[in-house]
């Protein structure tokens, strides 16, 4: 018999149907990011197997290319075991993109994210998938601060710095979320689709950028657990993923306004009058004007550059030869700004208005200026 391509005036084509009814679709992926995860990858798919009996679930590990060979580590596993697939990301790092890119791959329902670590209670996977469906909510978070949840033996300073994050993730998320900074929760897939194309992607901190970026606010439900320690392996969450952190804050915020590093590049620029003013205070004691000025703008042209290489574009920083070509590049950059800044304040000023409105049109369009081309030749990104 030939094969008949779909017909168009049923509403069930035949061979779909039979495509459909041939094995049992996934109901569950469980979402995985990883960075040097290789001892703990089959642990955890080992646990995940011993708890998740009545679902058909999956794994996708989202690997950015660990050096250490986690990838390779997970296609191993996959030749024995169907429900573990691995997609692999060259050239980027990133643990909300990580897992947003995993969801993308996913083709099931209910989704889910743990880490690979085994820092996570696999064993409330159930449970939470159950609470889900039962009270039909969007998202079911686990929580390390609810009753019955625990840190586990963090020091001091961890502590209270998760404490801190959680307090400022308050002020951009309305949801009273006792743990946003969780990346262990599960979702149904309509639920990640009515967010995803306005998620920042910034940074670590998913589930927070989820609940900012719902057009609804999510129904959710949360259950606690305690966080275990870290058996193989080490953290990946340094001070470039605390910064990473405040810059999602500071998106969710302003973002619809303004671009983030705008706002950082800005206020750099107004702490580099400061530092030009108290330079030239101090110069003027022992040079004359013309000189003394040309030393502030130097130092403060120094002084930006170095704080905006540290936070602004800390995710691009600048080090040895290319530190210095950088340096060079921006003063360039910034000495075209101030021409600019001059020629127009001045003919603002020739047209009448008051000296501080004349300043300042003059200042902001060299702010401007600065902030894109610098953006373009000196921070380029890969
Ligand atoms: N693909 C990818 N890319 N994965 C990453 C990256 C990355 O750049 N950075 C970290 N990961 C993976 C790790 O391999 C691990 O599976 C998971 O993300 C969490 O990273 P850890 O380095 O173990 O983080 P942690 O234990 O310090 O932080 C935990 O607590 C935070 C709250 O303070 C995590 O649960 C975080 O999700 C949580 O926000
Ligand atoms: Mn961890």
């Amino acid at each position: 018999m030939p094969v008949t391509p779909v017909a168009k005036t049923d509403n069930q084509p035949l061979h779909l149907s039979r495509v459909a009814r041939s094995t049992p679709g996934i109901e569950l992926t469980i979402i995985v990011p990883t960075f040097n995860e290789r001892d703990n990858v089959e642990p955890l798919i080992e646990r995940l197997g011993a708890v998740l009996k009545d679902v058909e679930w999956e794994v996708v590990y989202v690997d950015d290319d660990s050096p250490d060979g986690t990838a390779a580590k997970i296609r191993e596993v996959s030749r024995w075991n169907s429900r573990v697939r691995c997609v692999q990301r060259i050239g980027r790092r990133g643990l909300s993109t990580a897992v947003i890119e995993g969801m993308l791959a996913s083709s099931a329902p209910y989704l889910a994210v743990i880490d690979a670590d085994l820092q996570h209670d696999e064993t409330l996977l159930p449970r939470m998938l159950d609470t889900l469906k039962a009270q039909s909510l969007d998202v079911v978070v686990a929580t390390r601060y609810g009753d019955g949840g625990g840190i586990g033996d963090w020091n001091r300073r961890r502590a209270a710095l998760s404490n801190a994050a959680t307090w400022l993730a308050r002020s951009v998320v309305a949801a009273e979320l006792t743990d946003p900074m969780s990346g262990f929760f599960v979702m149904t897939r309509p639920a990640f689709e009515q967010a995803v194309r306005r998620l920042s992607g910034q940074g670590f901190k998913i589930l927070l950028d989820l609940f900012a970026s719902t057009p609804t606010p999510y129904r959710f439900a949360e259950v606690p657990y305690t966080f275990r320690n870290r058996s193989r392996g080490e953290s990946k969450l340094d001070s470039l993923a605390l910064w990473e952190y405040l810059m999602l804050l500071v998106d969710k915020l302003a973002g619809r306004w303004v671009p983030v590093r705008f706002v950082l590049f800005a206020a750099v620029g107004a702490g580099g009058l400061v530092v030009h003013l108290l330079t030239l205070r101090i110069a003027l004691m022992g040079v004359s004007f013309p000189i003394a000025q040309t030393i502030a703008t130097v130092t403060a042209m120094t002084s930006n550059f170095v704080v905006n290489n540290a936070f602004t574009y800390r995710d691009r920083r600048l080090h040895g030869m290319r530190f210095l070509t950088g340096l060079l590049s921006f003063f360039a950059i910034c000495s075209i700004g101030a021409v600019a800044n001059v020629r127009l304040a001045s003919a603002v000023f020739e047209r009448n208005y008051a000296w501080w409105i004349s300043g300042l049109a003059g200042a902001a369009a060299s702010v401007v200026w600065n902030y894109a081309v610098t953006s373009v030749f000196t921070w380029r990104g890969r």
